[in-house]
């Protein structure tokens, strides 16, 4: 590894890294915000009196998710920023600091889609560079690809789709050398809380930290995101985000479970006893060349010839992801840990089709 000058950060060098034009936005000001006080009767927003439990727009800020997210995380409600989904971030993060046309995102493939997604949207430079083999990532060949047009670097860890975390000290080593935002997105962190850099946010004034409910939390189908991050980014952030991003039928959803940690914890467990289950069966596999080592609720699975199987699976009625044509996935699926029977029912497929009569 290269030896690395480390940036100090001033207020002023993160300011300088904001796309000039949204640093002049003023935010949407929704009815509600415009005043303060008591509010008895409510005729300013055009909306229908009706009360059916979603006649009112939601608040905008998702203050009351942000103060149980700040509780449980241990982060001031200020330096959280609620999407819908991570999704929504990853979009507005790269809109925030890249300049269409002029600056570069930098990524370690494979790895989450949407970066990339996100760079083509807002006309941002993708630089990828492949992580290693075994999915760690090759610090100097990283570092040759960053320069002057660099904004982002986006960090997945654990990352989706092999499974791994990323070495702590090469995260921070990464944050303090960067000349740029790194986000880390840690969407499948429920899975090893103890790894998050969430407690150590106030040492990088250029990190953001991504988290997701869709993941351990269970909840992919409400679409809610949470970004930790200064509050000057944070505010940038909520200066760019449509004004309601968060519906009221997925906050009341998202407040009463996060109002339940302990039923998010009891799933985690399964699914994490549940992966292993997976790894042992399938390790016992001659179809099986190799499982990469994971830390979340999937398995990243090397077959001995992952097109035969996928579509095996598939006319079995089992949906797995293929991802051979990632780098440095060849012939591999990712494998989801569903309910105990469903895992059963992917053991015994992949055993019958292991099994030499075939
Ligand atoms: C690494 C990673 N980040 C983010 C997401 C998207 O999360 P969300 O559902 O919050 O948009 C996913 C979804 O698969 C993911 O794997």
């Amino acid at each position: 590894m290269t030896t690395t000058d480390y940036i100090q950060w001033t207020a002023e060098a993160i300011r300088g890294l904001v796309r000039p034009n949204i640093l002049n936005v003023t935010p949407y000001s929704s009815a509600r915000s415009e005043f303060q006080g008591r509010a008895d009767v409510l005729l300013d927003a055009n909306e229908s009196p009706f009360d059916n439990g979603m006649n009112r727009y939601p608040e905008p800020l998702s203050t009351d998710i942000r103060n149980l997210f700040a509780a449980m995380r241990g982060v001031h409600a200020d330096k959280i920023f609620i999407g819908n989904g991570s999704d929504e971030i990853v979009d507005q993060i790269t809109r925030v600091f890249c300049r269409p046309g002029v600056d570069a995102v930098h990524a370690l493939p494979p790895t989450f889609g949407m970066y990339k997604v996100a760079a083509g949207i807002n006309d941002a430079e993708f630089r990828a560079v492949t992580l290693q083999p075994d999915f760690t990532i090759p610090v100097d060949a990283l570092k040759e690809t960053w320069d002057d047009a660099s904004k982002i670097l986006w960090l997945c860890s654990p990352n989706n789709p092999s499974g791994n975390l990323m070495d702590a000290a090469v995260v921070e080593d990464l944050i303090r050398s960067f000349p740029g935002i790194v986000v880390l997105d840690e969407a499948y962190i429920d899975f090893v809380p103890e790894a998050s850099f969430v407690p150590r946010l106030d040492e990088f004034p250029n990190l953001i930290i991504t988290q997701t409910l869709s993941k351990g939390w269970g909840m992919a189908g409400a679409r809610l995101g949470a970004a930790y991050a200064s509050e000057f980014i944070v505010d940038l952030l909520r200066t760019i985000k449509m004004p309601y991003n968060i519906n009221v039928l997925t906050k009341a959803a998202a407040l009463e479970a996060l109002a339940a940690p302990q039923r998010m914890h009891d799933r985690v467990d399964l699914l994490v006893s549940e992966r292993k289950r997976l790894e042992q069966a399938l390790g016992e596999l001659d179809i099986v060349d190799h499982i990469f080592p994971s830390v979340t609720n999937f398995l990243l699975v090397r077959f001995t010839d992952s097109d035969k199987v996928y579509r095996y699976l598939l006319n079995e009625g089992i949906v797995v992801r293929n991802q051979s044509y990632q780098p440095n996935a060849a012939n591999c699926l990712r494998i989801t840990a569903g309910l105990p029977a469903e895992n059963d029912a992917l053991i015994s497929a992949l055993r019958a089709l292991n099994s030499p009569q075939r």
